[in-house]
């Protein structure tokens, strides 16, 4: 049985590596995100303003304990999933957790090429990301590095690199 789950910041790549990951494994594909944003058809953007942030991270909690629950699975998780209540404990005692480990430059990078909606990011300049970036690393970083797994990723701009990751998710896993 194959239960992965992908944890690292915004713009790691959690949702493109995963995405060929489950591809490659013949599993399923989960975005918790996704998986929220359907079920309380409501954008991540749209819970924070509702029910503020307090409000998402409850959401995110309970759609983390339906979803990781699941088999055969690659499941990628928000930026702040691991850092709330004890989710990175839960997700180490049923899944091969993989943190997406890439520096505040390439995070910067990604999350400038994507077009996502993130409202913890609203309203930063380019200039201001890299440091907020950096910042906010500092505290989630000793979340992070409780996964059983870690990837360093460099700049994902091009499907071969991205098969790259998948490659070394697999040797690191063995699946
Ligand atoms: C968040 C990351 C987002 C989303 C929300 C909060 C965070 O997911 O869950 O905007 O706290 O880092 P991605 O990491 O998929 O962007």
């Amino acid at each position: 049985m194959i239960r992965i789950i992908l944890i690292g910041y915004m713009g790691a790549g959690k949702t493109t590596v995963g995405k060929a990951l489950a591809a490659e494994l013949g599993v399923t594909f989960y975005d918790l995100d996704w998986f929220i944003t359907t079920r309380y058809r409501r954008s991540v953007p749209e819970i924070f303003a509702e029910s503020g942030e307090e409000g998402f991270r409850e959401l995110e909690r309970r759609m983390l304990h339906e979803v990781a629950e699941f088999e055969d699975i690659v499941l990628s998780c928000g930026g702040g999933t691991p850092c709330f209540f004890d989710n990175m404990e839960y997700m180490n005692s049923l899944a091969d957790t993989v943190y997406l480990k890439a520096s505040p430059e390439v995070l910067a990078m990604h999350l400038r090429m994507g077009k996502g909606k993130r409202p913890l990011l609203e309203g930063k300049s380019p200039e201001d990301l890299e440091n907020y970036v950096a910042e906010m690393l500092v505290t989630r970083e000793s979340f992070y590095s409780k996964a059983k797994y870690t990837l360093d990723v460099s700049l994902l701009d091009n499907f071969a690199k991205i098969q790259e990751s998948v490659q070394l998710i697999r040797e690191l896993l063995k699946v």
